[in-house]
């Protein structure tokens, strides 16, 4: 597949009655994306369980724009609000995300276009929205193009997903992971021959019943701010002494995981998970300039997981995203013990005892009314 193919071949032309909505859920990664390149090539594949709760809904309606004399205008003309309040510091983000993909949507340029988005989990809760409002945002604007082209309306198909995917993967990588589910594996590799760069696709195979209706518990240990933003990580992979050892690994960690999800086999599965987790903070600590993004209470978490996993022998570790919440990862059916597991032991470490329960979904949802 090349980016090329995703250029429309018509010019696009005017339809300004329609508003469009869709909800894209967040994802988290058990094999970590961690390293790119131009234009948001990642440099190792990742497989993330897609969420059901925490989503982000967006609504985009275009208006005209004026254009005067210049039809061809170069600034983008929006407005952007969030959760009912307009949001000028989400402006630049969009802006730059517009820019990387104008060539696939041409249209943006010619329009005013308008964006409320909220989340259905709380804000600066330290859960990365990235994914989840560059999913939305894309699966809107796709629609949108779609019903200029001579192709007709959308009817959703595969191919719809797939452009969604690579749009979404332009304003931010793990995001393309959050078109679809349960199970999304992005990044070429020798592992999945489907597996491809551009965008991120449904794990092709039979999952074990035990990964049903998985349950992630996502622990809010630091709801701040980062000291380091994932594009920033991301380019610290560059010069890292470790990063081909790293990208090696993930490929190897990717076949192993593979296997455990297709066997249910919960020990590997919980080896490389872990492992994943660890690996991708010690990325951190080990670049330069380096830097620490869990907190004291991450690592108190991580040892009470391990005591409990050894006394009770009840399958469930953990996994972190770049930053200091730790997602709990279980089977549905130990989900009463896990609960009171972490009201005994876990909350004490959360930020105001807060909690969020999420498990594996399908992915993005249009809420878009028929005219
Ligand atoms: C640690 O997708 O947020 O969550 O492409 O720069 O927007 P950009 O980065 P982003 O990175 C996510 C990193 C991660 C691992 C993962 O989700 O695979």
């Amino acid at each position: 597949m090349e980016a090329v193919g995703f250029i429309p071949a018509s010019q696009q032309e005017v339809i300004t009655d329609k508003t469009v909505t869709w909800s894209a859920p967040s994802n988290i990664a058990l094999v970590k994306y961690w390293g790119k390149y131009d234009p948001q090539i990642p440099a190792n594949p990742s497989l993330s369980f897609t969420l059901n709760n925490c989503k982000t809904k967006t609504s985009v309606a275009l208006t005209h724009k004026n254009l005067g004399s210049d039809k061809h205008a170069q600034e983008f003309s929006f407005e952007f609000s969030f959760e009912g309040a307009p949001k000028p510091d989400f402006h630049p983000k969009i802006a730059s995300f517009f820019t990387r993909v104008v060539d696939y949507l041409p249209f943006l340029k010619a329009y005013h276009i308008i964006i409320h988005s909220e989340n259905t989990f709380p804000h600066s809760s330290g859960i990365a929205s990235s994914a989840s409002a560059m999913a939305a945002l894309s699966l809107c604007l796709l629609e949108l193009s779609n019903e200029f082209s001579s192709s007709g309306p959308n009817n959703f198909s595969e191919d719809f997903y797939a452009k969604a995917s690579f749009l979404a993967r332009l304003g931010s990588g793990s995001a393309a992971r959050s078109i679809r589910g349960p199970l999304m594996q992005w990044g070429k590799t020798a592992v999945f021959e489907s597996s491809q760069d551009l965008i991120a696709v449904p794990f092709n195979q039979e999952l074990a019943p035990i990964f049903k209706n998985f349950q992630d518990t996502i622990l809010l240990v630091d709801k701040g701010e980062k000291v380091v933003s994932s594009t920033v990580g991301h380019g610290l992979m560059k010069n890292h002494p470790f990063a081909e050892a790293r990208f090696q690994q993930a490929h190897d960690q990717l076949a192993v995981l593979t296997e455990s999800l297709v066997s249910g086999n919960m020990e590997k599965f919980i080896e490389v998970v872990e492992s994943e987790a660890l690996t991708l903070h010690a990325m951190m600590l080990t670049s330069d300039p380096y830097f620490i993004l869990m907190k004291p209470g991450t690592l108190s978490i991580i040892e009470k997981i391990w005591a409990f996993r050894k006394l009770t022998l009840i399958p469930v570790c953990f996994t972190l995203d770049a930053g200091a919440n730790v997602h709990l990862l279980y089977p549905e059916m130990h989900k009463d013990e896990l609960l009171q597991f972490i009201e005994n032991e876990l909350v004490a470490y959360c930020q105001n005892g807060q909690y969020i329960c999420d498990q594996v979904g399908s992915g993005s949802i249009s809420h878009t009314e028929a005219p």
